[in-house]
């Protein structure tokens, strides 16, 4: 109920105004948001790196609508790609974009125009392109953009959503050679016709996902903060005999830092999805409805002004 509350007001343009205002907001947002400007990403880039983790960076926007926007995202991901590359952070840090920041709904091919630029600036700076994954919708357009994007930029990775009734079934298809695949639980309402719905199912669909995954030929970045998928996740490596070139975990910034380091001290490979950027009001909302504690979080703020 409350998540569907705060999922509703992540996209009020109303409440948005209200939260962007309020004087806590700051102290919120920075734990979760690495700042606004690519010199705030690339700071905090360094002290992830420096701490053993690998990094890929988020430039917030989505719902982008008209194509100068779209080309405004696609030449932030170019400058961004070309200062990681000069200050020695690739391959170590890499780029995850969400195709309706490229223009999605403006233009499918409009998106893979400016996707594509983004890899061969990507590629240039001797790193990959993870394509986030948005509401329904759009899943089946974001995999045929992927696909295209693959015949020339193989190692560009994908996002699938466990809570996705479809999802076992892209995780056979994309579990080949050569495929990076990023499987997380989902953050979006979705209706109960596609999604499952109670928390103990759509675990254990993560939990047939990562077994397709782990026992294919791809490579699987699993993402997660759930204990118990993270354990899973190191048992199936010992299993599948994978090292830490052959898979990784991956959080979120801000999320159970002590225990991605805890990963790191332990030999695995482990990335920080860092996000940075103006637009942060629809991820720091989805931040907040996923878990109450946060909303705790965000409440200690507002008392402590
Ligand atoms: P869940 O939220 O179910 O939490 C399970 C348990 O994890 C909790 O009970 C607790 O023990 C622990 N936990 C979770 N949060 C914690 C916290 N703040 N502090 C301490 N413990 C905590 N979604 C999407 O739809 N499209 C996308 O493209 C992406 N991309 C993406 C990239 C990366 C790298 C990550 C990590 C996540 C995404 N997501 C996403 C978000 C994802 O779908 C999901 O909403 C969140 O990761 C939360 O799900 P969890 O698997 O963490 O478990």
């Amino acid at each position: 109920m409350l998540r569907s509350v705060i999922l509703a007001a992540s996209r009020s343009t109303r409440v948005e105004r209200l939260v962007a205002t309020a004087p806590f907001t700051r102290d919120v947002v920075r734990r979760f948001v690495a700042g606004e400007g690519t010199d705030d990403a690339l700071r905090a880039t360094r002290e992830l790196v420096a701490d053993g983790l690998t990094v890929t960076l988020d430039n917030l926007g989505e719902d982008v609508v008209t194509a100068e926007q779209a080309a405004a995202t696609r030449d932030e991901y170019r400058t961004l790609l070309g200062v990681l590359r000069a200050a020695g952070l690739t391959p170590a840090a890499e780029v995850s974009v969400k195709l309706s920041a490229l223009g999605q709904r403006v233009d499918e091919q409009l998106a893979y125009d400016n996707a594509k630029a983004v890899c061969v600036a990507a590629q240039e700076a001797g790193t990959t392109v993870t394509l986030d994954m948005e509401d329904h919708t759009t899943t089946d357009s974001t995999l045929d953009i992927l696909a295209r994007l693959r015949e020339d930029h193989p190692s560009t990775g994908a996002v699938l959503q466990a809570y996705l009734r479809r999802t076992e079934s892209d995780c056979r298809d994309l579990a080949t050679a050569g495929s990076r695949v990023r499987l997380c639980k989902g953050a979006y309402k979705e209706p109960e016709s596609v999604a499952y719905q109670a928390a103990r199912d759509v675990d254990k669909s993560y939990v047939r996902c990562l077994n397709i995954l782990m026992a294919g030929d791809g490579y699987p970045m699993l993402a997660t903060h759930d204990p118990r998928m993270i354990a899973i996740g190191e048992d199936r490596a010992r299993w599948f005999d994978r090292g830490p070139d052959r898979f990784e975990f991956q959080m979120l910034y801000g999320i159970r830092p002590e225990e991605q380091a805890r990963l790191v001290a332990e030999g695995h490979t482990v990335r920080t999805y860092l996000p940075y950027g103006q637009d942060w009001y629809g991820y720091l909302m989805r931040r907040l409805a996923e878990r109450p504690a946060n909303l705790a979080f965000f409440g200690r703020a507002l008392a402590s002004k």
